[in-house]
């Protein structure tokens, strides 16, 4: 069984487009509700958080966890050893797209994410050195978990137009959603900006997964299990 993880539904636009291409395969979600945003944390907060979520996953028969989660995918690599070969960040899949990318590439992401050289790191070993333009959009991760996602609702176009605009003032032509909440509002950034190339995570990270997990993982009973972590425990 899969399970993926994220700080609340951002993940799920993963988990759909995957069950989407497979819809044998048993997955397990976990929103980790009690401790989002994930995106305003530093990793010292956030490490200890994501080493309990994946072992509850573990723990529920998950053969693996995929982080589908940008932010905490910036972490893979200080997660305890022993869990690191269990988990599949979906970063280092965006970092592939983004270095075989020909144009001018913009990230939008969460504050820990722009902050993080988890990116460039990741990009550096496909080869890629080139300068990414990046711009911090943490409040579009709230306006998403309050279901706010279209230009008719208050406080979505401006939310993308801080976001983007920068990042097309320094002529990007590519955009990439570097946060699994952002495909929300892939319908909402095409109608403001329609001559952008969008590389989306939730398409990138469900057809990597497809690619790279081993075949008996794919088949099962297609069965979906949705879990949130309690609130109020921090
Ligand atoms: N969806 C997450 C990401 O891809 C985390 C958003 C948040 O909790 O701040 O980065």
């Amino acid at each position: 069984m899969l399970a993926l993880l994220d700080s609340g539904i951002g993940g799920l636009t993963v988990a759909r487009a995957f069950c989407r291409r497979c819809p044998t395969a048993d997955v397990l979600y976990l929103a980790d509700a009690a401790n989002a945003p994930y995106g305003t944390k530093s990793p010292e907060e956030l490490l200890p958080l994501l080493t309990h979520g994946i072992e509850a996953l573990l723990a529920r028969g998950a053969e693996r966890v995929v982080l589908a989660c940008i932010t905490a995918s910036c972490l893979h690599e200080r997660l305890p050893r022993s869990l690191q070969p269990l988990v599949i960040p979906i970063l280092p899949f965006v970092a592939e797209r983004i270095a075989a990318c020909r144009g001018r590439v913009g990230i939008i992401a969460t504050e820990a994410t722009v902050r993080s050289d988890a990116l460039s790191h990741a990009l550096s070993r496909y080869g890629c050195t080139r300068p990414i333009e990046r711009s911090a959009a943490q409040p579009l991760v709230a306006l998403a978990e309050a279901g706010k996602t279209s230009l008719a609702d208050a406080g979505v176009q401006d939310a993308l137009e801080r976001a983007i605009l920068p990042l097309l003032y320094r002529g990007v032509d590519t955009l990439v959603l570097g946060c699994t909440h952002f495909p929300y509002f892939e319908e909402a950034i095409r109608s403001l900006y329609g001559g952008l190339h969008i590389l989306s995570p939730a398409r990138i990270g469900s057809e990597a997964l497809v690619r790279t997990l081993p075949q008996e993982m794919l088949r099962g009973e297609g069965r979906f299990t949705y879990l949130v972590s309690a609130y109020g425990r921090k």
